[in-house]
Parts: structure tokens; sequence; C-alpha cells
């Protein structure tokens, strides 16, 4: 049987979803276990866009050992130069360079004809060459782009030494038929097509992006790209983990394999929805809440007399467990490690003593703890800072609040060392807080961004809190504290934001910023 080579882009396209920034830590993490899946190619970043992005594609191509590592590149020597910098480490690296070719990105954005994008193809895939034999070519908005025209800068790629030439519909406007019919116009037109990979990268605009890739598999492509849980730009790109289902579950249809461990999907799923904190729909396609769950009688009946009634791949193909785990506050280090493990976590042994003995005074306080709680607790246990990192710490904070008054905090933090006391008026409490700590540190930060979830819901729920701070550069700094108090939540998520400024100042962590250079 051929082999489909599997891109993953979670770690690049993915990271592009709003909201969905990783640190290094975190993105080695996904790397990992993206290495147990059993994924092709890993694409880590974009390594000109920010210092963290290039500590990031380099630190995972010192990680992992099988997956091809793979940065981004616009078409140009300084990008090409710095992505070979960050994937040189890895056991197989890859340069991916690209260059929009359709008229609008031609004229609107780039302000190039056509023979001067042919010319500036050629010479990036030859730069990218001149330091590895496995370059990747994007002909970007390819979808929207004349078909022969197309088929040109296609032909200038791989005489330039492209051992892949991947076909993106950037904007998702393609449909299943129209898009195979341009991967196979390419095998049948261009000469040399037959022998290097053509690869599809299909975004979901019109939620077509699983149905497009894998129409172009079914007309020749070799290689798709995708992320886990279908995130990225805008609508997200084509879900990677529905791709592989197809391909395992249709193998008769498809007649492909690959390389995957597909027991692996589930954990990588929720690895990637707890770090990126974007959710996974319920009824989600492979990996969501009801993927597996029949609900009508007349289904459950039939499961129950034979599975093949209603269920076309079984829940462990996938690795799905089902999640009957009470967590009680008679429940032990093994309980939390269960559905940590599950939640795809990797844990020192202080680390789950430390989530533990927070789980337990939790469950003191509401009986029950749901998986979602332990595993908002290891998230922030996980990523605290250490002591060195701390730059300020919370010691005391008032706050009042109520109705026909102005909210108004006190805070008592230690700063440096010493302890400071100062205090601030809001429209509400968290912003009486902030301006506490601005009153402290004498300066203060822009609060970009601050997103409240209650994990569990009810009125006793952990309330998880989120921010971006900005400083005075333009530096973006992101932050996340869970408590059961959501003013806390909140305060320690300023506080945090505010470290990390501080440390990426003092260069102790310079990738904790988001900023792009
Ligand atoms: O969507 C796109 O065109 C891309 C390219 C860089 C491959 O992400
Ligand atoms: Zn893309």
């Amino acid at each position: 049987m051929e082999k489909l080579i599997i891109f993953d882009t979670t770690l690049r396209d993915g990271e592009q979803s709003p909201g969905a920034s990783l640190t290094i830590r975190e993105k080695v993490a996904v790397a990992k276990q993206l290495e147990k899946l059993g994924v092709d190619v890993i694409e880590a970043g974009f390594p000109i866009a920010s210092e963290g992005d290039f500590q990031a594609v380099k630190k995972v191509a010192q990680t992992v050992q099988e997956p091809a590592v793979c940065g981004l590149a616009r078409a140009n020597t300084k990008d090409i130069d710095r992505c070979w910098e960050a994937v040189k480490y890895a056991n197989n690296p890859r340069i991916h360079t690209f260059i929009a070719t359709s008229k609008v990105h031609r004229e609107a954005k780039l302000r190039k004809n056509k023979d001067e994008i042919l010319k500036i193809t050629e010479e990036a895939v030859k730069r990218a060459k001149s330091y590895t034999d496995n370059v990747e070519f994007s002909p970007e908005d390819a979808a929207r782009t004349n078909l022969d025209y197309m088929c040109d800068v296609v032909q200038v790629a791989i005489e330039a030494g492209a051992s892949t030439v991947n076909i993106p519909d950037t904007v998702g406007y393609s449909n299943p038929e129209e898009f195979g019919q341009r991967i196979k116009y390419i095998l049948d037109n261009v000469p040399g097509a037959e022998d290097i990979i053509i690869s599809v990268h299909c975004h979901n605009d019109l939620g077509n992006a699983v149905a497009n890739s894998l129409a172009a598999v079914k007309n020749g492509a070799r290689q798709v790209e995708g992320c886990i849980n279908g995130i990225g730009e805008r609508a997200g790109n084509a879900s990677l983990e529905e791709i592989i289902m197809n391909i395992e579950t249709r193998k008769e249809y498809y007649n492909l394999e690959t390389n995957i461990t597909t027991e692996e999907i589930y954990k990588t799923s929720r690895l990637v929805s707890t770090l990126t904190g974007l959710l996974v729909q319920r009824n989600k396609a492979i990996v969501g809440e009801n993927a597996f769950a029949h609900e009508a009688g007349i289904h459950q009946h039939g499961v129950l007399s034979d599975k093949n009634t209603y269920e076309i791949m079984t829940p462990e193909k996938v690795g799905w467990k089902g999640r009957n785990l009470v967590i009680g506050k008679h429940s032990g280090k093994h309980a939390v490690t269960a559905v940590l493990e599950d939640e795809g976590f990797e844990l020192s042994k202080d680390e789950i003593k430390q989530i533990t003995k927070k789980v337990k005074d939790l469950a003191d306080k509401q009986k029950k703890v749901e998986p979602e709680e332990v595993v908002a607790i290891a998230r922030e246990i996980t990523h605290q800072l250490t002591e060195e990192e701390k730059y300020i710490d919370l010691r005391e904070m008032t706050v009042t609040c109520g109705l026909n008054m102005t909210p108004v905090a006190s805070l008592k933090l230690r700063v440096d060392g010493e302890e400071v006391m100062g205090s601030g008026f809001g429209d509400g409490p968290v912003d009486a807080v902030s301006n506490a700590i601005w009153d402290i540190l004498g300066q203060s930060f822009q609060l970009e961004d601050f997103h409240l979830d209650a994990i569990t819901g009810g009125t006793n729920a952990l309330a998880n809190v989120s921010i971006k701070l900005l400083d005075e550069n333009n530096n973006l700094f992101s932050a996340r504290a869970v408590n059961e108090d959501v003013v806390k939540a909140s305060a320690y998520a300023i506080i945090k934001g505010v470290n990390k400024a501080y440390n990426y100042k003092k260069k102790i962590h310079p990738q904790d910023t988001n900023t792009e250079v």
C-alpha cells in the first residue's frame, strides 16, 4: 500500500488561532505527543516571526527524534537563513518556503508581476536547497490562482529542487470536486510532478477543509497538512484526526496507509485543547465528547445487540476512554494521575503531589471535583513561576464592591523583596485590583484581553482567568490563573503577566512574549 504523509501544523498554523499562543514548554509537550501519535512532519513555527517562535522551533528540533521538523519561511534570504538556524538541529530538518501566487495577492499584497514571482520562487527554493534536500514550497492562495500559472510556479519550484510542493487553499474557497481536479491537473501536466510529493493544505472557511483534502488525496496528493482539533487561522485548518480516521476507516476506498497510532488521537486532542484553551465542540467528529455517545433508545438497543449497527469505528480505536472517575476528598494521587495521563500530561512526582493536595483542598469544600477542574489545577501548577521568576508576589488583598458604590481594592505586594502597599478604584473589582497593582508599581500595563471561564458551571465552580498585558514597548504577555474566587484568580493572572514582563526584560524567559517582529 502507498503511504500518505501526515504533516502537522498545529504548532504553526494552529497556533495562529486567535488566543491560542503557547509557550516553548507547551510547544515541546505537544511535539512529544505528536511524535507518539506518529505524524511524519511537525511544522513547529515561523522562526523569523519572533524570538519566541525561533526558540520553540529550535527546541522542538532538538527534542523529537522520528518526525521531520519543519519551519516556515517567506521566500526571501533572511527568512530562509533564520529558519535553517532553527531547524538544523533536527534529525530530519525541513524548510518550508512560500509566496502568494493568486492575482489578488500578487497585485494587492506583493505588488509583483507573474515573472517576478517565478524568479523569487526559484531563488527561494535554491537558497533553501543549499541547506537541505528536504525543501517544501507552497504557492500561497493556490486554489484561487489561475491553473496554468500555478502549474508554471510549481514547475519552477520542482526544477529548483523542491522535494514537496504544497497546494494551499489559503482562504478555504474551493470545493472537493474542483480541488481534486486541481491536484490531478498538476500531476498530469507538470513535468516531474510525479517524482516529488504533492501536498495539500486546506482551510475551513466554508467547512470543506477535510473533504477538499480527501478529494486531493484521492487524486494523487501524498501529503496532507492539518491541525489537531482543526484549529487554525479564522475557521481553522483541516482537522488532522478526521483525515486520519477517514483513511483508516475507509481503507478499501483510499488504499493508503499512514504511520499513525490512532489510539493516541484522543490524548493528543485533549492536550492541544488544554494547552491552547480552545475547547473542542461536544459533537466534533472523532474527538468530541458526544462522538461515541448514543442517546436515542433505538440506537442504544442496536449498539447493545451489535456495535456495528451504529458504530463505524470503536472509541478504543481513537484512544477514547469514558470519564467515569469520581474524584473526592478520599481520592489519591492515582486517581488524579489517571485523569491527567488521559489528558496527555507528563508530570514530575513533585507536581503530582502539589496537584493532589490542591484537588483534595477543593474536594473538602465542594465534595466532588470534576476532571475539568483537575486539569485546570494541573495546568496552573505546571505553569507556575519559580521563586526567581517572581519579581512581584501577592501578600494581602481586600476588595470592596457593592450596589451604588465605587469598587476599591487595597493590596500588599512583595516587590523585589520588599513589601509595598497600594490601593485603587475601578469600574469593577478586577479593574480596582489592577489599578492597585499599577499604583504599587508606579507603572501601568494595558490589559488587552480578559477572559473568564467557569470551569464546570455552578456558583461554586473554579474560575479560570486568562489575560493579555501590553507593556510600554508593545510586547504582549499572556497569563492564566485558576481559583475558587474570581477576583483572586484575576489578581493572580495579572501578577503572573507582570512577572513575565519583568522576566522578559531581565531575559530570564525571553520566550514568554507574543511580540511580532
Ligand atoms: O494557508 C496557507 O496558505 C499557509 C501557507 C503558508 C502554506 O499556511
Ligand atoms: Zn494555512
